[in-house]
């Protein structure tokens, strides 16, 4: 009687740990998925909420740039006083040189 217990308690408690283990792998798989689009928002986002406090976007999206020079162009204007993070200057500059090149 006493050992069946115990053989109980091991399935119950290695049952718990798979459960355990199965729900972290999933956690960060669906947390990074939802998170990453809200706490960067999309590049056209960006320029509109972003560029557009001292001219208009079509000062802009006129522009033909490569990638490395809206890099100069976005830091030139962080330096005049747009506000980008690290991670959305990324999405934007990228957004830049897929549509405007
Ligand atoms: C703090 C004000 C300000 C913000 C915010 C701003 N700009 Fe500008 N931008 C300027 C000024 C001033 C000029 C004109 C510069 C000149 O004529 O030398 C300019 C000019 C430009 C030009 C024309 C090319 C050039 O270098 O003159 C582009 C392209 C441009 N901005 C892109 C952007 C983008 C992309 C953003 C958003 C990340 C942005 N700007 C946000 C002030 C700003």
């Amino acid at each position: 009687m006493r050992k069946f217990a115990w053989v109980f308690l091991v399935i119950i408690v290695a049952a718990l740990l798979l459960g355990a283990c199965a729900a972290q792998t999933t956690a960060p798989a669906t947390t990074s998925a939802s998170s990453n689009p809200s706490a960067v928002a999309d590049g056209k986002t960006l320029l509109d909420t972003r560029c557009t406090s001292c001219h208009s976007t079509a000062k802009v999206v006129t522009q033909h740039l490569t990638s490395d020079q809206w890099k100069q162009v976005v830091d030139n204007m962080i330096s005049r006083g747009a506000t980008l993070s690290a991670d959305e200057e990324t999405v934007l500059v990228q957004y830049l040189a897929d549509n405007f090149k």
